[in-house]
């Protein structure tokens, strides 16, 4: 930013749940930034959110809030549906742009809306909190090294029972569906912990009535014989979790994308030693992330997540959901 700040000034778009439960509590208690303005399509809505959780300013409409000089960046909790729109009209409004994951539709929106970032000057970051855990840092660090000699196969899930049907997780035209909600995270890891894109994919999902894939099952295959699979689901008990199995050892990770603040560990089986653990610090991961992302506003720096990498996951998602609509066809990824 061009003026000696200290601070970001942020604005939030909408009451989610999210924002409520997880990052709007993490600006609030990060070092670099404040939480100014919350807007709500429905103006009594944004005043009684910010009277209950303490932001100074309430916006009737979103519009508002762009047009809001004292702010400079939002973060952007909407419907999936609509992340392209709103990250584009924050940034014509000169707005650095957090926006959740995942990114947007489809590939082509989030390059659309990169390229709105660069033209209008403005940073944008996709929200996969779990990046910024130390403990997701240190494995893919232990990958990287060579500690577990070649990574050979990826394992991971992400699953919960959603228990009411009123959800825009269930509705199709507000980007819904398992994949899209928390499949994303299992493609993130495994492309993260790859250091590569996957070449094919197949996947097979369970359809639900109002044509969300209420679970999906995939399968990345990676040059080098890698192959990371995968399961996530919107009707089965919690649980987050992945491995990465090497020539010589592998890890696995519990808790792998919501740890909490609470201390964790890695787990790591090498041979007939039996196991190791990894003590990791715990820390809040939404904090993390939003203190790096006000530090690259703040020092006109890109964020270490740039937005084009989230096209390269929705590259990958497109093709598992083409993968399942074919009943498990095996589909090349486009690689850009
Ligand atoms: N990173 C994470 O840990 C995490 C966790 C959960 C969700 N997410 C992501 O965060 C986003 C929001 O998820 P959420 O569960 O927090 O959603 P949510 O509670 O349903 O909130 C979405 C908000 O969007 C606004 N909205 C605007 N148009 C809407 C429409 N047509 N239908 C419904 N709501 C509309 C509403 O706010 P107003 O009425 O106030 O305008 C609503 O409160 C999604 O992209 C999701 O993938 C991320």
């Amino acid at each position: 930013m061009s003026e000696d700040r200290k601070r970001v000034r942020w604005g939030v778009l909408s009451t989610a749940n999210i924002g409520r439960a997880a990052v709007n509590p993490a600006i609030q208690a990060s070092a670099n930034g404040e939480l100014v303005a919350v807007a709500s399509r429905d103006p009594a809505r944004a005043s009684a959110f910010a009277e209950e959780h303490g932001i100074p300013v309430a916006h009737g409409s979103y519009e508002a809030l762009l047009d809001d000089e004292r702010i400079d960046a939002v973060y952007v909790p909407l419907p999936n549906s609509l992340h392209r729109e709103w990250t584009i009209r924050a940034a014509r409004a000169g707005k650095h742009v957090l926006c959740e994951k995942p990114l947007a539709l489809d590939a082509a929106e989030c390059e659309e809306m990169a390229a709105a970032a660069e033209e209008h000057g403005v940073r944008l970051m996709e929200a996969f909190m779990y990046r910024f855990h130390p403990r997701t840092e240190r494995v893919v660090a232990m990958v990287r090294s060579g500690e577990i000699g070649e990574p050979k196969a990826i394992r991971s899930a992400f699953t919960f029972r959603l228990r009411s049907r009123d959800n825009i997780r269930l509705v199709a035209e507000l980007g819904g569906g398992a994949l899209m909600d928390v499949g994303c995270y299992c493609v993130n890891v495994s492309r993260t912990l790859a250091g590569r894109e996957p070449e094919v994919v197949q996947a097979t999902a369970e359809w639900g009535p109002t044509g969300v894939d209420e679970a999906l099952a995939g399968v990345m295959r990676f040059s080098g014989g890698l192959v990371a699979h995968f399961d996530c689901a919107l009707t089965m008990e919690r649980c987050e979790a992945y491995e990465v199995a090497g020539t010589d050892a592998w890890l696995r990770l519990d808790a792998s994308f919501l740890p909490g603040t609470a201390d964790v560990e890695i787990v790591e089986r090498r041979g007939r030693e039996g196991e190791r653990r990894h003590a990791v610090s715990g820390d809040d991961e939404y904090r993390l992330m939003v203190e790096h992302f006000a530090d690259c506003v703040l020092h006109d720096r890109s964020p270490r997540y740039p937005a084009r990498e989230a096209a390269a996951n929705m590259r990958v998602i497109e093709a598992l959901y083409e993968s399942a609509r074919r009943d498990g066809a095996t589909v090349a990824v486009p690689s850009s």
